[in-house]
């Protein structure tokens, strides 16, 4: 996948799931999955703090490289952190060109509507391709007229390839993408949009601990229960262990001869 393919792809619905390290890219990928984004919820969801906020760009940089080990096929998105882009446009070029060399990633993406314009601008026009990542709160959606207008002339103005809207009632979900030309990927926005994306650990039941601070959000379908074959395996395991189980003559192959037997004792 690449972006210029993608901005093409508005017939048709595009799929982007996060990935964070090897081996999720790789699954990300077999599955044939359009995007692979690493996320700023890496943070939450593999780090263990309790909102983005804290992540750095060295920890995206790290992540992002071992994503780019694992997937070939899909169009590769680092997001840039918080604190990361939103001084200058010249500190958002900076980072995104560090996304680039030393992440591997094919785009950037970084959040926020008109206060953002120039950042996306600069990234483009630096060389760098950039989605947007916008949002509305229930109070915004009374303006619909003004979002639409304003979801057009700025991000897709500013030159971001694609955007991704998070939160919005389906009927804004469909509004934004018939006023784009951009695909537009939802996340909590309803059907109508060109594309959805969810959380790798989310959609895939990974973390789903009552006490665990992350809770999958109501409008993520959980399409695998991977956190209960995770826990029947690390049970099993230590039940057959303290038992002394495990390890059976079927997983001890480094077998001697009667001969050597004989020598060693
Ligand atoms: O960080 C992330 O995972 C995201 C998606 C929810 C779009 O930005
Ligand atoms: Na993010």
């Amino acid at each position: 996948m690449t972006v210029l393919k993608l901005a093409r792809e508005k017939k048709r619905k595009i799929t982007m799931v996060t990935a964070y390290d090897y081996p999720s890219s790789v699954h990300v990928c077999e599955a044939g999955i359009d995007i692979a984004l690493v996320g700023d919820s890496v943070g939450m969801v593999t780090l263990g703090y309790e909102t983005t906020q804290p992540v750095t760009v060295e920890e995206m940089l790290h992540h992002c490289r071992a994503v780019k080990r694992g997937a070939a096929g899909p169009l590769l998105v680092g997001d840039m952190p918080f604190g990361s882009y939103e001084v200058s446009p010249e500190q958002a070029l900076q980072t995104a060109y560090r996304f680039v060399k030393e992440g591997g990633v094919d785009a950037v993406k970084l959040e926020g509507g008109r206060t953002r314009t120039e950042h996306i601008k600069r990234i483009v026009e630096g060389g760098v391709a950039v989605m947007g990542h916008v949002g509305l709160t229930p109070q915004a959606i009374s303006v619909l007229g003004g979002f639409r207008a304003q979801g057009r002339s700025v991000i897709q103005e500013a030159g971001a390839f694609a955007v991704v809207l998070e939160c919005v009632p389906a009927v804004v979900g469909r509004a934004i993408a018939d006023a784009l030309e951009i695909p537009v990927i939802g996340i909590g926005a309803g059907p109508h949009t060109d594309g959805q994306v969810l959380v790798y650990h989310d959609m895939l039941g990974i973390l789903s601990h009552p006490h665990h601070q992350r809770m999958a959000p109501k409008f993520c379908k959980v399409f695998a229960d991977v956190q209960t074959e995770v826990m029947k395996g690390l049970h099993a395991y230590r039940r057959e262990v303290e038992a002394g189980a495990f390890p059976g003559a079927a997983h001890s192959p480094y077998a001697m001869t009667p001969a050597e037997e004989a020598n060693f004792e």
